[in-house]
């Protein structure tokens, strides 16, 4: 389902403390995964602690659509697959909504297999480009037609006899290599994808787990991932850790807020998610991980961050990017509060995420009092340290979730509140980000 309704205005006003313990939602990316690899195996695959926000309800949805069985009983979600190849072919569009990843990762999924499939989006996902994901797609025997650019909506044909590919990913995105690899499923031999920078391997943790052949090798090129194609897939059970990225709004909005105290337990701290949470703790946080264990594969740990009203701005790691590439725009808001510049070099994907991340949070910042130097992959926020954060405009959210929450935490801790012209693509990822935050002590309302 598009976010086309009507928009929700919504007001956070300065709060604190906050208190308590913040359970957030199931991991937005294994979530969609769970999915559609439990759609592509014989049999029943159990999931819980899925994130029911709308991206992955539309992916949901689009597993039906290609054949597999998915229903909820009880807490648990019990998905019948058809098996690798075995996709039917849909009887309609199939909408991904709001979501890059659903998209992309379905596409992938579907295109070494001999059906045609018509997906389209919301407006900000028709606008978003999906070449790098139909250029190795075309490599398999995948035919694509879209609109110009490569814009939704996009028809793939499948390839009849799908050839292995070994492919260099131009842009680091873990979407692309996660379409490669689905694509590769069903092609005999080895496909094999190579990225310089690493990114998150959900992918290739979960194709594993799932009875798929999957290595990856450190070179000098980068890491080198060979996928063994036709895999025998057993049925899993999964338990979907908590998402990082969601956490990441109740661990900012605690270090702005006088007098905080949060605990939010359960979050996976697979390495290639958790840069946020390390660029924190060099800026000063009072953020500490408690009781590190391994859960289902994924590390896991219960964070706890409080009050820090001694931020300094940093040099933010061009390497750490892909691990924390989601949260960029909630710590360009604890960086207004630091002193000094937080300098984000490295992020030209921004650009291309559900809006103009760069822009869209630039735009509102200055608005609200606080500097903003950028350039096309790079940009600046100068920090005006704890208390003299003016705030008190309307943000535009641009149908992007992570904006919507970023100004929403900013104004618990500015002098006037903060406003988002649309609150309603919070349910892309966060159904309960309202409840939650309430329950901690944030004032955060609807203001329309
Ligand atoms: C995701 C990959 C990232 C991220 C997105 C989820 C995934 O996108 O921004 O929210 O689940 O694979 P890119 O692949 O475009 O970097």
């Amino acid at each position: 389902m598009s976010a086309h309704g009507t928009p929700i205005p919504m007001t956070s006003s300065k709060s604190g403390p906050l208190r308590g313990e913040a359970h957030v939602p199931g991991d937005k990316s294994i979530s969609h995964r769970s999915l559609i690899l439990g759609a592509m195996t014989v049999g029943e695959t159990k999931v819980t602690g899925l994130l029911e926000g709308q991206d992955v309800l539309d992916t949901a949805k689009a597993m039906q659509a290609f054949g597999a069985a998915v229903e909820k009983k009880g807490g648990t979600w019990h998905i019948h697959g058809v098996g690798v190849g075995g996709f039917a072919e849909p009887s309609n569009v199939i909408d991904c909504g709001n979501s890059g990843t659903g998209v992309r990762l379905i596409m992938g999924a579907m295109a070494t297999s001999p059906i045609a499939a018509t997906f389209t989006g919301d407006a900000s996902l028709n606008k978003r480009p999906m070449a790098r994901v139909t250029d190795p797609l075309a490599l398999f025997g995948a035919r694509a037609y879209g609109r110009s650019q490569g814009r939704l909506p996009m028809t793939i044909l499948g390839a009849k006899d799908p050839l292995p590919v070994t492919y260099t990913t131009p842009v680091p995105s873990a979407q692309v290599k996660s379409a490669v690899l689905l694509a590769g499923l069903n092609a005999p031999g080895e496909t094999v994808v190579i990225e310089r920078e690493a990114t998150r391997d959900h992918s290739e943790r979960m194709l594993a787990g799932f009875g798929a052949t999957i290595s990856t090798e450190t070179t000098p090129d980068g890491h080198v991932i060979t996928l063994q194609g036709r895999p025998e897939f057993r049925p899993q059970t999964i338990v979907v850790p908590r998402d990082p990225s969601s956490a990441a709004f109740p661990v900012c909005a605690a270090l702005i807020t006088e007098g905080s105290d949060v605990l939010v337990p359960n979050i996976g701290l697979n390495p290639t998610r958790a840069g946020l949470f390390f660029t924190l703790q060099d800026m000063g946080a009072d953020l500490t991980f408690e009781n590190m264990r391994e859960e289902g594969g994924e590390p896991v740990a219960d964070l706890r961050a409080k009050f820090s009203p001694d931020l300094k701005g940093i040099e933010v790691p061009a390497e750490r990017a892909a691990s924390m590439i989601d949260e960029y725009p909630v710590l360009s808001v604890v960086a207004a509060f630091a002193t000094g510049k937080t300098h984000m070099p490295g992020v030209k994907e921004l650009r291309v995420k559900e809006s103009d991340r760069i822009d869209a949070m630039a735009t509102g910042l200055r608005a609200a009092g606080i500097a903003v130097d950028e350039g096309e992959d790079w940009w600046t926020v100068h920090g005006r340290g704890f208390g003299d954060v003016p705030g008190g405009i309307t943000a535009e959210s641009h149908l992007d979730h992570r904006i919507a929450m970023s100004f929403l935490v900013m104004g618990l801790a500015t002098e006037a509140p903060m406003s988002v012209d649309d609150g309603q693509p919070i349910a892309t990822s966060f159904p309960i980000f309202e409840t939650l935050m309430a329950d901690l002590g944030a004032i955060i309302e609807r203001s329309g």
